[in-house]
Protein backbone atom coordinates (compact mmCIF):
# COMPACT_ATOMS: atom_id res chain seq x y z
CA UNK A 1 0.00 0.00 0.00
CA UNK A 2 2.65 2.40 0.77
CA UNK A 3 4.18 2.13 -2.60
CA UNK A 4 0.80 2.45 -4.08
CA UNK A 5 0.45 5.70 -2.34
CA UNK A 6 3.63 6.79 -3.41
CA UNK A 7 3.10 6.02 -6.83
CA UNK A 8 -0.89 8.21 -6.52
CA UNK A 9 1.89 10.84 -5.28
CA UNK A 10 4.01 11.27 -7.81
CA UNK A 11 1.63 10.63 -10.86
CA UNK A 12 -0.33 12.96 -9.32
CA UNK A 13 1.95 15.92 -9.05
CA UNK A 14 3.69 14.92 -12.64
CA UNK A 15 0.09 15.55 -13.84
CA UNK A 16 -0.83 18.75 -11.76
CA UNK A 17 2.39 20.28 -12.81
CA UNK A 18 1.26 19.47 -16.99
CA UNK A 19 -2.43 20.27 -16.67
CA UNK A 20 -2.18 22.94 -19.18
CA UNK A 21 -5.79 24.22 -18.02
CA UNK A 22 -7.94 25.39 -15.45
CA UNK A 23 -10.76 22.77 -16.96
CA UNK A 24 -7.65 19.76 -16.78
CA UNK A 25 -6.73 20.91 -13.52
CA UNK A 26 -10.53 20.80 -12.49
CA UNK A 27 -10.52 17.13 -14.14
CA UNK A 28 -7.54 16.03 -12.19
CA UNK A 29 -9.16 16.96 -9.20
CA UNK A 30 -11.93 14.94 -9.54
CA UNK A 31 -9.64 12.35 -10.26
CA UNK A 32 -6.98 12.46 -7.39
CA UNK A 33 -9.08 13.70 -4.58
CA UNK A 34 -12.92 13.16 -5.42
CA UNK A 35 -15.19 10.84 -4.15
CA UNK A 36 -14.33 8.50 -6.43
CA UNK A 37 -10.79 9.14 -7.12
CA UNK A 38 -7.79 7.14 -6.87
CA UNK A 39 -6.33 8.18 -3.48
CA UNK A 40 -10.26 7.02 -1.67
CA UNK A 41 -10.35 3.94 -3.47
CA UNK A 42 -6.70 3.38 -2.28
CA UNK A 43 -7.83 4.23 1.47
CA UNK A 44 -11.37 2.13 1.24
CA UNK A 45 -8.80 -0.60 1.53
CA UNK A 46 -7.23 0.64 4.81
CA UNK A 47 -9.86 -2.56 6.66
CA UNK A 48 -7.82 -4.47 5.83
CA UNK A 49 -4.42 -3.58 7.29
CA UNK A 50 -2.98 -4.63 10.64
CA UNK A 51 -3.55 -2.34 13.62
CA UNK A 52 -0.08 -0.68 13.86
CA UNK A 53 0.29 -0.32 9.84
CA UNK A 54 -3.52 1.57 9.65
CA UNK A 55 -2.03 5.10 11.81
CA UNK A 56 0.85 5.02 9.48
CA UNK A 57 -0.27 4.44 6.27
CA UNK A 58 -3.42 7.06 7.33
CA UNK A 59 -0.61 9.58 7.84
CA UNK A 60 1.19 8.91 4.77
CA UNK A 61 -2.30 8.83 2.95
CA UNK A 62 -3.07 12.49 4.57
CA UNK A 63 0.43 13.52 3.47
CA UNK A 64 0.03 12.60 -0.31
CA UNK A 65 -3.34 14.47 0.34
CA UNK A 66 -1.96 17.29 1.15
CA UNK A 67 0.65 17.08 -1.29
CA UNK A 68 -1.94 17.20 -3.78
CA UNK A 69 -3.92 19.82 -2.49
CA UNK A 70 -0.90 22.13 -2.31
CA UNK A 71 0.12 21.78 -6.04
CA UNK A 72 -3.25 21.70 -6.98
CA UNK A 73 -3.33 25.27 -5.97
CA UNK A 74 -0.12 26.48 -6.72
CA UNK A 75 -0.69 25.37 -10.50
CA UNK A 76 -3.86 26.98 -9.97
CA UNK A 77 -2.73 30.22 -9.35
CA UNK A 78 0.09 29.65 -11.96
CA UNK A 79 -2.85 29.40 -14.49
CA UNK A 80 -4.71 32.34 -13.26
CA UNK A 81 -2.13 34.39 -13.67
CA UNK A 82 -1.26 33.21 -17.17
CA UNK A 83 -4.73 33.67 -18.15
CA UNK A 84 -4.88 37.27 -16.75
CA UNK A 85 -1.61 38.34 -18.25
CA UNK A 86 -3.17 36.51 -21.56
CA UNK A 87 -6.16 39.25 -21.51
CA UNK A 88 -4.29 42.33 -20.35
CA UNK A 89 -1.70 41.71 -23.67
CA UNK A 90 -5.21 41.01 -25.73
CA UNK A 91 -6.42 44.13 -24.47
CA UNK A 92 -3.47 46.33 -24.48
CA UNK A 93 -4.17 49.93 -25.15
CA UNK A 94 -1.43 52.18 -26.83
CA UNK A 95 -1.90 55.04 -24.28
CA UNK A 96 1.10 56.49 -26.68
CA UNK A 97 -0.90 57.01 -29.76
CA UNK A 98 -2.12 60.98 -30.57
CA UNK A 99 -5.55 61.46 -29.14
CA UNK A 100 -8.39 62.45 -31.94
CA UNK A 101 -8.63 66.16 -30.85
CA UNK A 102 -11.93 67.45 -30.06
CA UNK A 103 -12.88 70.38 -32.27
CA UNK A 104 -15.27 73.10 -30.50
CA UNK A 105 -17.40 75.46 -32.70
CA UNK A 106 -17.52 78.98 -31.76
CA UNK A 107 -20.22 81.89 -32.17
CA UNK A 108 -20.63 82.39 -35.61
CA UNK A 109 -19.75 85.72 -37.11
CA UNK A 110 -22.70 87.47 -37.49
CA UNK A 111 -24.17 86.70 -34.03
CA UNK A 112 -20.41 87.92 -32.59
CA UNK A 113 -21.47 91.75 -34.06
CA UNK A 114 -25.13 90.86 -32.95
CA UNK A 115 -24.07 90.34 -29.56
CA UNK A 116 -21.81 93.60 -29.63
CA UNK A 117 -24.84 95.55 -30.76
CA UNK A 118 -26.63 94.47 -28.19
CA UNK A 119 -24.07 94.93 -25.33
CA UNK A 120 -23.58 98.42 -26.42
CA UNK A 121 -27.60 98.78 -26.40
CA UNK A 122 -28.20 97.10 -23.01
CA UNK A 123 -25.51 100.01 -21.93
CA UNK A 124 -27.38 102.65 -23.01
CA UNK A 125 -30.36 101.36 -21.27
CA UNK A 126 -32.70 99.76 -24.25
CA UNK A 127 -34.69 96.37 -23.42
CA UNK A 128 -33.89 93.67 -26.31
CA UNK A 129 -37.32 92.38 -27.19
CA UNK A 130 -38.28 89.20 -29.38
CA UNK A 131 -41.34 89.01 -32.13
CA UNK A 132 -43.01 86.84 -34.61
CA UNK A 133 -41.63 86.35 -37.86
CA UNK A 134 -45.26 85.31 -39.26
CA UNK A 135 -47.18 88.97 -39.65
CA UNK A 136 -49.95 90.66 -40.17
CA UNK A 137 -49.96 93.34 -42.68
CA UNK A 138 -52.21 95.53 -40.19
CA UNK A 139 -48.31 95.30 -38.69
CA UNK A 140 -45.87 94.94 -40.99
CA UNK A 141 -47.78 98.45 -43.52
CA UNK A 142 -50.71 99.58 -41.89
CA UNK A 143 -50.21 100.55 -38.77
CA UNK A 144 -47.06 102.02 -39.85
CA UNK A 145 -48.67 104.02 -42.41
CA UNK A 146 -48.03 102.20 -45.44
CA UNK A 147 -50.93 102.42 -47.44
CA UNK A 148 -53.06 100.01 -49.74
CA UNK A 149 -51.32 100.11 -53.33
CA UNK A 150 -47.03 100.95 -51.91
CA UNK A 151 -45.11 99.30 -54.11
CA UNK A 152 -43.17 97.73 -50.68
CA UNK A 153 -46.64 95.75 -50.54
CA UNK A 154 -46.56 94.32 -53.86
CA UNK A 155 -46.50 90.62 -54.26
CA UNK A 156 -43.57 90.70 -56.35
CA UNK A 157 -41.82 92.08 -53.01
CA UNK A 158 -43.08 90.02 -50.23
CA UNK A 159 -44.05 86.78 -48.80
CA UNK A 160 -47.75 86.14 -48.41
CA UNK A 161 -49.54 83.67 -46.82
CA UNK A 162 -53.12 84.26 -47.93
CA UNK A 163 -55.16 85.29 -50.68
CA UNK A 164 -56.07 88.41 -48.74
CA UNK A 165 -52.74 89.37 -48.59
CA UNK A 166 -53.53 90.21 -44.90
CA UNK A 167 -50.70 87.55 -43.14
CA UNK A 168 -47.28 87.74 -44.42
CA UNK A 169 -43.53 87.02 -43.33
CA UNK A 170 -42.19 90.46 -42.22
CA UNK A 171 -40.49 92.54 -44.72
CA UNK A 172 -38.68 94.47 -41.53
CA UNK A 173 -38.36 94.33 -38.20
CA UNK A 174 -40.59 98.00 -37.86
CA UNK A 175 -43.83 96.23 -37.05
CA UNK A 176 -41.69 95.55 -33.45
CA UNK A 177 -42.31 99.25 -33.16
CA UNK A 178 -46.36 99.19 -33.14
CA UNK A 179 -46.33 95.90 -30.61
CA UNK A 180 -44.11 97.71 -28.49
CA UNK A 181 -45.88 101.43 -28.67
CA UNK A 182 -49.32 99.44 -28.31
CA UNK A 183 -47.75 97.05 -25.52
CA UNK A 184 -45.95 99.70 -23.07
CA UNK A 185 -46.41 103.33 -21.95
CA UNK A 186 -43.53 106.02 -23.26
CA UNK A 187 -40.54 105.76 -21.57
CA UNK A 188 -39.88 103.28 -24.33
CA UNK A 189 -36.68 102.04 -25.38
CA UNK A 190 -36.45 98.94 -27.12
CA UNK A 191 -33.82 97.00 -29.33
CA UNK A 192 -35.66 94.03 -31.69
CA UNK A 193 -33.56 92.20 -33.26
CA UNK A 194 -34.79 89.20 -36.01
CA UNK A 195 -34.88 87.86 -39.07
CA UNK A 196 -36.84 89.46 -42.39
CA UNK A 197 -37.86 88.20 -45.86
CA UNK A 198 -38.15 89.69 -48.97
CA UNK A 199 -38.78 88.56 -52.52
CA UNK A 200 -34.77 89.93 -53.17
CA UNK A 201 -32.58 87.80 -56.26
CA UNK A 202 -29.47 87.17 -53.74
CA UNK A 203 -25.38 89.17 -54.40
CA UNK A 204 -22.88 90.38 -52.88
CA UNK A 205 -25.08 92.58 -50.43
CA UNK A 206 -28.85 90.92 -51.30
CA UNK A 207 -30.49 87.84 -49.75
CA UNK A 208 -34.00 86.69 -49.45
CA UNK A 209 -34.14 86.15 -45.74
CA UNK A 210 -31.28 88.52 -43.90
CA UNK A 211 -31.87 90.37 -40.37
CA UNK A 212 -32.65 93.66 -38.85
CA UNK A 213 -32.10 94.95 -35.90
CA UNK A 214 -34.71 97.23 -34.88
CA UNK A 215 -34.58 100.34 -32.41
CA UNK A 216 -37.51 102.35 -30.99
CA UNK A 217 -36.97 105.28 -28.01
CA UNK A 218 -40.41 107.16 -27.35
CA UNK A 219 -40.46 109.73 -24.94
CA UNK A 220 -40.87 113.39 -23.97
CA UNK A 221 -38.46 115.86 -25.84
CA UNK A 222 -37.18 113.20 -28.09
CA UNK A 223 -35.04 114.92 -31.19
CA UNK A 224 -33.25 114.06 -34.05
CA UNK A 225 -30.02 114.62 -32.27
CA UNK A 226 -30.80 111.92 -30.06
CA UNK A 227 -31.26 109.90 -32.78
CA UNK A 228 -27.85 110.76 -34.49
CA UNK A 229 -25.94 110.51 -31.11
CA UNK A 230 -27.09 107.28 -30.40
CA UNK A 231 -25.84 105.92 -33.96
CA UNK A 232 -22.66 107.82 -34.15
CA UNK A 233 -22.13 106.30 -30.59
CA UNK A 234 -23.40 102.76 -32.09
CA UNK A 235 -20.73 102.83 -34.73
CA UNK A 236 -17.69 104.33 -33.44
CA UNK A 237 -17.72 101.42 -30.89
CA UNK A 238 -18.36 99.08 -33.37
CA UNK A 239 -15.92 100.42 -36.19
CA UNK A 240 -13.73 102.42 -34.41
CA UNK A 241 -12.91 105.84 -33.33
CA UNK A 242 -12.07 106.86 -37.03
CA UNK A 243 -14.95 105.18 -39.05
CA UNK A 244 -16.60 107.34 -41.79
CA UNK A 245 -20.62 107.51 -42.09
CA UNK A 246 -22.90 109.47 -42.92
CA UNK A 247 -26.97 110.25 -42.98
CA UNK A 248 -27.98 111.39 -46.29
CA UNK A 249 -31.99 112.23 -46.29
CA UNK A 250 -34.66 109.46 -47.21
CA UNK A 251 -38.06 108.56 -47.04
CA UNK A 252 -40.12 106.17 -45.16
CA UNK A 253 -43.96 106.77 -44.71
CA UNK A 254 -43.54 105.75 -41.21
CA UNK A 255 -41.14 108.66 -39.95
CA UNK A 256 -40.91 112.27 -40.62
CA UNK A 257 -38.21 113.17 -40.97
CA UNK A 258 -36.09 110.27 -42.51
CA UNK A 259 -32.65 109.34 -43.03
CA UNK A 260 -30.40 106.61 -44.52
CA UNK A 261 -26.95 105.56 -42.69
CA UNK A 262 -24.30 104.66 -44.74
CA UNK A 263 -20.39 103.74 -43.99
CA UNK A 264 -17.62 104.36 -46.16
CA UNK A 265 -16.79 101.06 -48.01
CA UNK A 266 -14.64 98.52 -45.63
CA UNK A 267 -13.05 97.39 -49.62
CA UNK A 268 -12.47 100.34 -51.78
CA UNK A 269 -12.53 102.47 -49.07
CA UNK A 270 -14.64 105.37 -50.69
CA UNK A 271 -13.13 105.19 -54.02
CA UNK A 272 -15.61 102.94 -55.46
CA UNK A 273 -12.79 101.54 -57.28
CA UNK A 274 -10.24 98.23 -56.38
CA UNK A 275 -7.31 97.72 -58.66
CA UNK A 276 -8.88 99.63 -61.71
CA UNK A 277 -12.39 97.53 -61.72
CA UNK A 278 -15.59 98.76 -60.40
CA UNK A 279 -15.49 97.36 -56.28
CA UNK A 280 -17.53 94.89 -55.94
CA UNK A 281 -18.75 95.01 -52.32
CA UNK A 282 -20.54 98.52 -52.87
CA UNK A 283 -20.73 98.70 -56.80
CA UNK A 284 -18.69 101.23 -57.12
CA UNK A 285 -20.73 103.56 -54.70
CA UNK A 286 -18.21 103.81 -52.18
CA UNK A 287 -20.69 103.70 -49.18
CA UNK A 288 -22.68 100.98 -47.93
CA UNK A 289 -25.74 101.23 -46.77
CA UNK A 290 -26.38 100.50 -42.70
CA UNK A 291 -29.92 101.97 -41.77
CA UNK A 292 -32.88 103.53 -42.57
CA UNK A 293 -34.31 106.05 -39.23
CA UNK A 294 -35.99 108.68 -38.74
CA UNK A 295 -38.39 110.69 -36.18
CA UNK A 296 -41.95 108.46 -35.75
CA UNK A 297 -44.54 110.05 -38.01
CA UNK A 298 -46.77 111.51 -35.35
CA UNK A 299 -49.81 109.99 -37.31
CA UNK A 300 -48.06 106.38 -36.44
CA UNK A 301 -47.58 107.53 -32.05
CA UNK A 302 -51.79 108.37 -32.49
CA UNK A 303 -52.88 104.99 -34.04
CA UNK A 304 -50.53 103.34 -30.80
CA UNK A 305 -52.57 105.54 -28.75
CA UNK A 306 -49.88 107.94 -27.86
CA UNK A 307 -50.01 111.67 -27.91
CA UNK A 308 -47.70 112.98 -30.42
CA UNK A 309 -48.35 116.34 -28.83
CA UNK A 310 -46.52 115.41 -25.64
CA UNK A 311 -44.72 112.65 -27.04
CA UNK A 312 -42.23 112.47 -29.68
CA UNK A 313 -39.68 109.53 -30.61
CA UNK A 314 -37.11 107.73 -33.09
CA UNK A 315 -36.82 105.00 -34.76
CA UNK A 316 -34.46 102.76 -36.72
CA UNK A 317 -33.73 99.67 -38.78
CA UNK A 318 -30.39 98.77 -39.60
CA UNK A 319 -29.20 95.32 -41.39
CA UNK A 320 -27.15 93.29 -38.99
CA UNK A 321 -25.51 91.19 -42.37
CA UNK A 322 -24.44 94.46 -43.38
CA UNK A 323 -23.14 95.76 -39.99
CA UNK A 324 -21.21 92.13 -40.01
CA UNK A 325 -19.65 92.40 -43.05
CA UNK A 326 -18.28 95.88 -42.20
CA UNK A 327 -16.90 94.64 -38.95
CA UNK A 328 -15.76 91.34 -39.83
CA UNK A 329 -14.20 92.86 -43.56
CA UNK A 330 -16.59 90.55 -45.44
CA UNK A 331 -16.31 90.92 -48.86
CA UNK A 332 -19.72 89.01 -49.71
CA UNK A 333 -23.21 88.17 -48.20
CA UNK A 334 -23.46 84.86 -49.05
CA UNK A 335 -20.59 83.87 -47.33
CA UNK A 336 -22.35 84.44 -43.90
CA UNK A 337 -25.26 82.05 -44.70
CA UNK A 338 -23.37 79.08 -46.69
CA UNK A 339 -21.64 78.02 -43.78
CA UNK A 340 -18.36 76.89 -44.71
CA UNK A 341 -16.31 75.73 -42.20
CA UNK A 342 -13.48 77.01 -44.13
CA UNK A 343 -14.53 80.52 -44.01
CA UNK A 344 -16.62 80.50 -40.20
CA UNK A 345 -12.63 79.46 -39.33
CA UNK A 346 -11.35 82.76 -39.84
CA UNK A 347 -13.05 84.47 -36.84
N1 LIG B 1 -37.88 99.41 -41.80
C1 LIG B 1 -37.04 100.23 -42.65
C2 LIG B 1 -36.44 99.32 -43.75
O1 LIG B 1 -36.50 98.14 -43.65
C3 LIG B 1 -35.94 100.88 -41.88
C4 LIG B 1 -36.43 101.87 -40.88
C5 LIG B 1 -36.65 101.52 -39.57
C6 LIG B 1 -36.65 103.17 -41.25
C7 LIG B 1 -37.06 102.42 -38.63
C8 LIG B 1 -37.08 104.12 -40.33
C9 LIG B 1 -37.28 103.72 -39.03
O2 LIG B 1 -35.89 99.82 -44.72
Amino acid sequence: MKQQLEQIRLNGLRALDEAQSLAALEELRVKLLGKKGELTAVLKTMGKLSPEERPVMGQLANSVRADMEQKLEQRKAQLDAAALEAKLAAEAIDVTIPGEPVTLGHQHPMNQVLQEIKDIFVGLGYQVVDGPEVELAQYNFTKLNIEEGHPSRDRSDTFYFTDDDSLLLRTQTSPMQIRAMENTKPPICILAPGRVYRKDEADATHSPMFHQIEGLVVDEGITMGDLKGALVSLMKRIYGEDAVMRFRPHHFPFTEPSCEMDMQCHKCHGTGEVDGQVCSTCHGEGWIELLGAGMVHPKVLEGCGIDPSKYSGFAFGMGLERMAMGRMRINDLRLIFDNDVRFLNQF
